[in-house]
């Protein structure tokens, strides 16, 4: 592709119009198998859990977004993960950001670990911690910035620093933001994972999950997990993906305007004991969002104070749904304690500062006056 414009991109990367057809969307390509040419020859696909045209774009599509190689979708976010810790041995030593996504620790805390795989959680906030903890065997650094749900950051170029010294390699699940609001890819890192069920889909309708790799050597060891393992994502969710992105950059400018605009709002909101969003300047890492970030995006975390003012809160909240999940059209909050991260221990969760009073707020496309309105009536009731 020339170098087009990131908006460019969006709608044209992996998203040309069909040579046989000139359909100008990727068809999706409903087929677990293809007609082979020969004994051992085809016309490029043989087997779906291998390869599939409609996958293929999609995977076009987002290695171009985020500047690497090439990209991997798997299943779900989960999958994905599941496929770039599990390419790591037994003896290998895995440092992950002591504060990510319930479902990382729960696939670290309950399967990785059964593979020998040395797993050790570190506040990669603190970069002492991450000197103090790199060695030898260290053969990957997982980031999660900012993280679920409590909007830490995490300098990538200064973990990729250390963590290249040593020979390890750093991932960045890149899920909060989108590839619109931040590249890890250029500030050092070897591999970006999504969840593509947040904001690359965009609409809540489908769950997925990629590897962005930047060498062949990771290319060819994500494309074997897809094989080996076979958790891919079908023809249909990765044509849902590829429909998404083609208004991502869009749709990332409203839930950026949005965002600031709620934020503001609940930052002096009388109810709102402590607000967690990077964009706001008395966020403790504000500078560095500023430095690393393109944008502030529109999660955010509330602290209410209890768990019943948060029940009241999600009763009384009207165009906010009491949901899971994030990053889609419509606005969510949620309660992280009972739900994203409820396989968490109470004694783990309030360590890293996930409270009973905490709700995550996703913020979507619709009118930033309507939301505040809505929020506002909600916390009337807390
Ligand atoms: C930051 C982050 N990473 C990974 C995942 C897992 O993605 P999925 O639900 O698609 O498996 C999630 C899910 O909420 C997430 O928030």
């Amino acid at each position: 592709m020339p170098d087009y414009k990131y908006s460019t991109l969006a709608v044209h990367a992996g998203q040309y119009p069909d040579p046989q057809t000139g359909a100008v969307n990727v068809p999706v390509y409903l087929t677990s198998t293809f007609e082979l040419t020969g004994i051992g020859t085809s016309k490029g696909w043989d087997y779906s859990r291998g390869g599939n045209p409609t996958r293929d774009r999609l995977e076009e599509s987002l290695a171009a977004l985020e500047g690497g190689r090439s990209a991997h979708v798997y299943g779900s976010g989960m999958a994905a993960i599941s496929a770039l810790f599990g390419s790591l041995k037994a003896g290998d030593h895995l440092i992950c950001s002591h504060n990510v996504y319930g479902g990382t620790t729960r696939l670290l805390n309950l399967v990785i670990v059964n593979y020998g795989i040395e797993v050790e959680y570190v506040d990669l906030a603190d970069l002492n911690a991450l000197a103090a903890a790199l060695k030898p065997n260290t053969k990957l650094v997982h980031v999660e910035t900012p993280t679920n749900p409590l909007m830490q950051l995490t300098d990538i170029a200064a973990v990729c620093e250390l963590a290249h010294k040593v020979g390890a390699q750093v991932s960045v699940d890149n899920t909060f933001l989108s590839p619109a609001l931040q590249s890890p890819l250029a500030l050092g890192a070897d591999i970006v994972m999504h969840s593509t069920t947040k904001f690359l889909n965009g609409h809540s309708d489908g769950l997925g999950g990629v590897l962005v790799a930047t060498t062949p050597e990771q290319a060819d060891q994500f494309h074997l997990m897809q094989k080996a393992q076979g958790g891919i994502l079908s023809p249909f969710e990765c044509f849902l993906v590829l429909r998404g992105i083609k208004t991502l950059p869009l749709r990332m400018k409203q839930h950026e305007e949005n965002g600031r605009a709620v934020a503001e709002f609940l930052a002096t909101h009388a109810k709102v004991k402590k607000i967690f969003y990077p964009g706001l300047k008395s966020h403790p890492q504000y500078e560095l969002a500023v430095r690393q970030q393109k944008g502030f995006g529109s999660m955010m975390a509330i602290e209410l104070g209890s768990r019943e003012a948060v029940e009241l809160f999600l009763k009384s909240i009207k165009l906010f749904l009491n949901a899971e999940s994030l990053g889609g059209v419509e606005s969510l909050a949620s309660n992280s304690a009972t739900t994203t991260h409820a396989s968490l221990s109470e004694e783990r969760r309030l360590e890293i500062g996930i409270t009973p009073g905490l709700v995550r707020l996703s913020v979507g496309i619709e009118d930033k006056d309507d939301l505040i309105a809505d929020l506002a009536q909600a916390l009337e009731a807390v």
